[in-house]
Parts: C-alpha cells; structure tokens; sequence
C-alpha cells in the first residue's frame, strides 16, 4: 500500500540562469553524479515502494523530459498540470486519484529537488515514518535541525516530550508550524532550540490527508473530489483542465500543515539539503584549496569563495573575485556577489521583460 508523488513541477527561479522555464533544475544533474535530481528522487525510493506506485506531478510542459529521464514510467504514472497552482492543488490531485486506486495508501510526499547524502538513514528514516502513519490518521513531516536562521523554509515548533521512538527516530507531535518566517522570528526559532526546518518531505494515509484537505481547504478537496468519474478514464485531461482552472493557488504548508492539529515530526538527520538557491549548492558541494566550487573549463587567479557553473566547450579566465556567483547556461551569463543572491529573482522578471 506504499505509494510515492514526486513534484516536480516548480520553475527554480531563484537558481537562474541554470534553471528556467524551458528547464528547470530538477531535469539538471546539478552535482555532476549522472543522474539528474528527477532521477535520484525515483532512484531514492527502489525498494520502498514498487515502480508503478510511484507518481509524478508536473507541468504539462515537462511531460516529455519525466519520460525521457524515467522511462519506466507509464503514461499514467505522471500527472500533468495545465497551470502551476502551487502544492496544494498538485497534492491534491494526486491524493485523490490514488484513493480511487487504494482507499487505503501510504503515500510519501517528496520534492523532486533535494540533495539527500546519507541514502540509507534517509529510508530508516522514511520506514519510521509509514509505521507511524500506519497507527494513526496523521500527518507527517520530516524535521532538520536547522543551522541557520534561513527564511525559505517552513519551521516546526515540536513538543519535546510527546511522541513515540520508532526503530531509532524520534516521531514528536508538533506545536505549531509557520511557514517561511521573517528573519527576526527565524532567528528566535532557531535559538530557542524548540523548532527544527520541515523538509517538505511529507508521509500519510491517503484518508488522513483527504479529511485535511476536506477540513482546512475544502473548495479544493470539493474540486478534485469530483474528479472521481474522470481519472484513469479518457476524460480525466478534460477534468483536470477545468480543475486547475477553478482552484486557488496555494502551498500545502500555508494551506494545510499550518492549520492542522494532528501534525508530527521526525527528527532526522539524512544529509538534506534543498538545492533551491546557489548559496545551498555552494554549501552542498566539495570545494577546492580556496573555496571555489567550480563546475566548468575555468582558469583562475586570486580568485576565492566563489561558485562557478559554466559550459565546458567554453574557457573561462577569471582574475580578482571573492564570493560571487559565475553561472552560464544556454545564452545566459549571470555574475552576481553570493551574498546579493536574493536578487536573482528581480533578474529574472528583468529578464522577462528584455523577451
Ligand atoms: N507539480 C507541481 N506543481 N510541483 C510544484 C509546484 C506546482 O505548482 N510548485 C512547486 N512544486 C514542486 C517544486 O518543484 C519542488 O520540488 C516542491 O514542489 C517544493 O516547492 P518549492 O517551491 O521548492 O518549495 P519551497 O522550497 O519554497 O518550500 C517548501 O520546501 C521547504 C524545504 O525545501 C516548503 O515545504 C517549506 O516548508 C520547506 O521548508
Ligand atoms: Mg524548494
């Protein structure tokens, strides 16, 4: 009764130019392993779950490359959306059609761009959770001790003395959860000891999550509830265009796990990192003797601190930076300092703009 969604149909914006609208970085071999980050999601999941359960949830624009990079995949097996909605709706979705398949899956929830080094932890980590899941109607997310008050995550405030070990884990029942906090609440979250990062990375009964659905968003469970008739059937496009067309835009964390009371954590510790920015691919990746990261046929000098992604066909001598980003993809070149790295997302609506 194990079942996998993966979703993968998120832009990166914020890890421009490398990912764009036409390619985003999960179709990317960010690290340079041979395996793109779609494919070290599936790859992750080989024997917790059988291939046919494994779904993904992505843009129509992207059915192709899902394909071409997992070819064991069916037709069936990735879900195209019309217009990007956010997490919700795509949870939905897929939650809904699978309880038509099996009242009573399993389902782990998991974005299709994070870097995951301890591979065995993380399936320790993930079995903890479906025995919990298994017992209760729960909701469940895994927790990272966090270390640094980063405002792109979710934080979980956890009660420290509630809650069961399983094999090894600690599962605690969480307090409160708020998604993305300002820099001031994320610093007090961080040193108060109390909370720990979600990792996006979810794991319930299908029924558990459909009744949250039902209680804190019920015109999108309405909508994708009546998809009953249509999915696996020829009018399920159809439906799910009109769907998509209905339902609000919003995240399963702002529209579900902030609102829910029967939310909990494990704590865990799997070598997680999300790629979302290239601070975090900075920090994820090994750095040479001056702390460059460089991916690329570079030539440097006086040169440290610095991130450095550009094509191979091209020789790149760079003289006299400290902690920039040099990043070239396609026919853009990005040169930004790490610490501006916020501002990628103004280039790119700039960019836009210059068509
Ligand atoms: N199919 C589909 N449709 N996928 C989507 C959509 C969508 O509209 N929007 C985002 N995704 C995918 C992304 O590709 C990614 O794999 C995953 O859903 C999460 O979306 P992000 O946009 O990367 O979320 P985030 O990183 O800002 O925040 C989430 O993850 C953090 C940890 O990485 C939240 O869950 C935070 O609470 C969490 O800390
Ligand atoms: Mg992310």
């Amino acid at each position: 009764h194990t079942y996998v969604i993966i979703m993968a149909g998120g832009v990166g914006t914020r890890f421009w130019p490398f990912s764009r609208t036409s390619y985003p970085k999960q179709f990317h071999d960010v690290l340079g392993t041979g395996r793109t980050l779609l494919q070290q999601t599936a790859d992750r999941f080989d024997g917790v779950c059988p291939p046919e359960h494994i779904y993904i949830v992505t843009s129509a624009l992207y059915k192709n490359l899902c394909q071409e990079q997992l070819p064991q995949l069916t037709d069936d097996q990735v879900l195209c959306e019309p217009i990007a909605r956010n997490t919700a709706p795509c949870i939905a979705y897929a939650c809904y059609k699978i309880a038509q398949r099996d009242p009573q899956a399993n389902i782990i929830v998991a974005p299709a761009d994070h870097i995951i080094l301890k591979e065995e932890e993380f399936k320790r980590t993930i079995r903890t959770a479906l025995d919990a899941t298994a017992e209760q109607d729960i909701l469940v997310t895994l927790g990272i001790q966090p270390s640094r008050p980063d405002t792109g995550y979710g934080y979980i405030q956890y009660v420290s003395d509630e809650g069961t070990e399983e094999s090894g884990s600690a599962v605690r029942k969480v307090k409160s959860f708020m998604e993305k906090p300002n820099l001031d609440l994320a610093r007090q979250f961080v040193d108060s000891g109390e909370f720990v990062w979600n990792a996006g990375i979810f794991v319930w009964n299908v029924q558990a999550i459909i009744s949250a659905f039902t209680t804190h968003l019920p015109e999108v469970a309405e909508i994708f509830e009546e998809g009953k008739a249509a999915y696996y059937t020829n009018n399920e496009k159809a439906f799910i265009d009109k769907a998509y067309s209905l339902t609000k835009s919003i995240s399963i964390d702002n529209g579900v796990m902030e609102k829910a009371h029967n939310v909990y954590v494990v704590l865990s510790d799997f070598g997680w990192s999300d790629l979302g920015t290239w601070k975090s691919l900075y920090e994820a990746s090994d750095k040479n003797a001056d702390q460059n990261v460089v991916d690329g046929h570079v030539m440097l000098y006086d040169t440290k601190n610095c991130i450095i992604k550009t094509p191979k066909n091209r020789l790149v001598a760079i003289n006299g930076l400290d902690g920039f980003i040099v990043a070239e993809y396609d026919n853009v070149l990005m040169i930004c300092r790490k610490e501006d790295e916020q501002k990628v997302k103004a280039f790119v609506a700039d960019a836009k703009e210059q068509g």
